[in-house]
């Protein structure tokens, strides 16, 4: 009998080590173990033995039973940590897709504006959005009594300080901080008291520019802004300038790109209106009490500066038509860019 639960715990191990599955190692499980396996059966016959031949074979059994445990215990792990294996390269998954992110359908007609530029000699300045009253009004030839300093347009901080209002704060800060010849543009985001509707928002986006050196005329200004209209709506774009006021340039202009939607012809287009001219911005030629606020000699230098908004281009460009898009980050918008 000795030899005989040998055997069969021989046998078992070796079936067991080759259990194909945890569903196979189950049957044997059963089949080995169960109350019907001979190893139970021998089991059984123990305590009718005599004394002698009783202590030999349960231990030999009880040994051949613990060596069955552990064999299916050890192939039961085994098979399992297979099994897993096997789900991480299941070739028939499909792939996983990595969510690639974009830039902001604003960040790449900023990128777009800043390319245009540097291809004429610009480079590219940077200011803060707090700002205080002199580099966004005083040293920008506007008077405290100036309407644009009405509380009603201006976020006031509670220190006095403002949150800039138009990029021509930077005009200010790198003149200071440089001489001529100066050519930059700045490009960030600027806060109005508005009203939010579709074409107004308390936070919008603007480019400046500012170039300075002896001799800088109107005729560059006039040539540096066709120059962008044309990159940005076409080969074909006219410009247009019509008399404006601004505090800190002198003469000033607004000025219009040539409709590149409807051409002037359509009386109901969503951006002319039929008038075939799209206002863009304002410009103008800096003037002298600018020079003056930066200790510039306005005897020997000039310059030209001009601003415009960045939402406008993007929202002509790609017939957007509500600006508070721009800022709610709805990926169903954003995405389309
Ligand atoms: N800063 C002006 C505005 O926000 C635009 C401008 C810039 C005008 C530069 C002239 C020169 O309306």
């Amino acid at each position: 009998m000795l030899e005989e639960v040998q055997q069969l715990q021989k046998a078992a191990v070796a079936e067991i080590e080759a259990a194909a599955d945890l569903q196979a190692l189950e049957e044997l499980r059963v089949r080995h173990l169960g109350r019907k396996s001979p190893l139970s059966q021998i089991m059984k016959q123990i305590g009718a033995l005599p004394a002698t031949e009783r202590r030999a074979l349960g231990q030999i059994s009880g040994a051949a039973k613990k060596a069955l445990q552990d064999a299916l215990e050890g192939r039961q792990s085994q098979l399992q940590e297979k099994a897993e294996a096997g789900d991480a390269f299941d070739v028939t998954l499909p792939g996983r897709r990595p969510l690639a992110g974009k830039l902001h359908p604003l960040s790449q007609l900023s990128d777009e504006l800043i390319a245009i530029f540097q291809g004429m000699g610009f480079s590219v300045a940077d200011g803060p959005e707090i700002e205080d009253e002199y580099h966004n009004f005083d040293a920008l030839n506007t008077p405290a009594d100036h309407p644009a300093r009405d509380l009603h347009d201006t976020f006031y901080l509670e220190d006095g300080r403002l949150l800039r209002t138009h990029t021509s704060t930077v005009q200010i800060r790198v003149m200071e901080s440089s001489a001529p010849p100066i050519r930059i543009i700045s490009l960030g985001r600027c806060y109005r008291k508005d009203s939010v509707d579709a074409t107004h928002h308390f936070a919008f986006h603007q480019i400046e520019g500012l170039y300075v050196d002896e001799n800088v005329s109107f005729a560059d200004l006039k040539g540096t802004i066709e120059v962008m209209g044309r990159q940005l709506l076409g080969a074909t774009t006219q410009v247009r300038f019509r008399p404006h006021f601004f505090p800190f340039t002198e003469p000033s202009v607004e000025y219009d790109f040539s409709c590149s939607l409807c051409g002037g012809d359509n009386a109901r287009c969503r951006i002319c209106k039929g008038t075939g001219w799209i206002e863009i911005g304002g410009a103008g030629m800096v003037d002298p009490a600018v020079f003056t606020a930066v200790k510039y000699d306005s005897e020997r230098y000039t310059g030209f500066a001009f601003g415009l908004g960045i939402e406008r281009i993007a929202m002509i460009r790609s017939g957007i038509d509500d600006i508070r898009l721009f800022l709610e980050n709805d990926l169903r918008f954003t995405r389309q860019f």
